[in-house]
């Protein structure tokens, strides 16, 4: 093996290594694009499917871009030859077409999926959770290897405060001082890209960040790293809801939304999972270090 690689030429690993073609779904959203950081950092092979190649411009030829929707499968298969894994997001398909790009994938190779579920499929009674659940079930039931990457409330929901934040200073909180152990979406895609790269031992992974904040204590940790006073006013949800709306999220997502914001400000989802620390062996990104890295979004 040494032999070889002095002489240049590359292993039968190496080979299959370099061929190995990942695919990943969402690439432009918030935990799609550090799939992509993350595997291209591991020297992998990338294929983005987004609807809008324009977005995915800047990594130039370092990935493979397909243009599609996933609500279209025949514009999903096209993006199915060769690959290993696929990052699959809920958003985007309903659940008769999931399954057909469920059986797409069966055609073409059995690739594993790397799901992006939530902690709330585990929920008998939330509506968001029973959504994602359903897809999981297609992937399980289609007999193709599947992970179920299930975090709980992402630490970019905070985007949703940038306009008030730019414009007014202020934050508008339905959530009074309950706490919730959010999670930063980079560690959600390493956990996504371990599933997808290695075989794991377990199916589901329920994953939070490490620290219970509340809004007010998060408020006054981006103030910090911004260098400015935001003030914390307290809304109800129904206001909130109406915000959401404003900012563009669809009707039905932003009820959803409203009912976890009653969820966390009553107490309901004081949760930490040690999963992160487990499956990567390393304590998850805390809030502060999160807002650090994204703190420009911000201003
Ligand atoms: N936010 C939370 O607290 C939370 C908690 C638990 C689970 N989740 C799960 O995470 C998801 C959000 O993840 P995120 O924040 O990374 O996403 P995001 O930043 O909102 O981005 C959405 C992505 O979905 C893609 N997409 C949407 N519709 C599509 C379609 N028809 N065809 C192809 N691609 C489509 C978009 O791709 P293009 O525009 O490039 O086509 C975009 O990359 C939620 O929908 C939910 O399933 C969220």
């Amino acid at each position: 093996m040494k032999q070889e690689m002095r002489s240049g030429k590359k292993t039968k690993q190496q080979k299959e290594e370099t061929n190995t073609m990942y695919l990943v779904t969402g690439a432009t959203g918030n935990v799609g694009s550090e799939v992509v950081e993350q595997l291209l950092a591991g020297r992998k092979k990338v294929r983005v499917f987004t609807r809008d190649p324009g977005k995915v411009a800047h990594w130039n030829d370092r990935v493979e871009v397909v243009a599609g929707d996933l609500q279209q499968p025949d514009t999903f298969a096209q993006a199915l030859a060769d690959v290993e894994a696929i990052f699959l997001m809920h958003q985007g398909p309903d659940l008769e077409v999931c399954k057909q790009l469920v059986a797409a994938g069966k055609d073409k190779g059995n690739p594993r999926i790397a799901f992006l579920s939530t902690i709330l499929a585990s929920a008998p009674d939330s509506q968001i959770g029973k959504l994602h659940k359903d897809k999981e079930d297609a992937i399980r039931e289609s007999g193709l290897p599947g992970t179920f990457v299930r975090p709980g409330g992402f630490m970019t929901n905070l985007y949703w405060w940038i306009g008030t934040i730019k414009t007014e200073n202020v934050v508008r909180n339905p959530m009074g001082t309950g706490r919730l152990a959010s999670i930063a979406p980079e560690d959600i895609a390493a956990v996504a890209v371990k599933a997808m790269t290695q075989d794991l031992p377990d199916e589901v992974f329920e994953l939070t960040g490490g620290e219970l904040l509340s809004v007010p204590q998060q408020v006054d940790i981006l103030a910090k790293v911004l260098g400015k006073p935001i003030q914390c006013v307290d809304v109800p949800t129904e206001t909130a809801i109406q915000d959401l709306l404003r900012i563009g999220l669809p009707a039905q997502a932003a009820a959803a939304i409203g009912a976890s914001f009653e969820a966390i400000r009553d107490g309901r989802v004081t949760v930490v999972k040690d999963t992160v620390e487990k499956v990567l062996g390393r304590r998850p990104m805390t809030f502060e270090t999160w807002a650090r890295r994204h703190a420009l979004r911000f201003v």
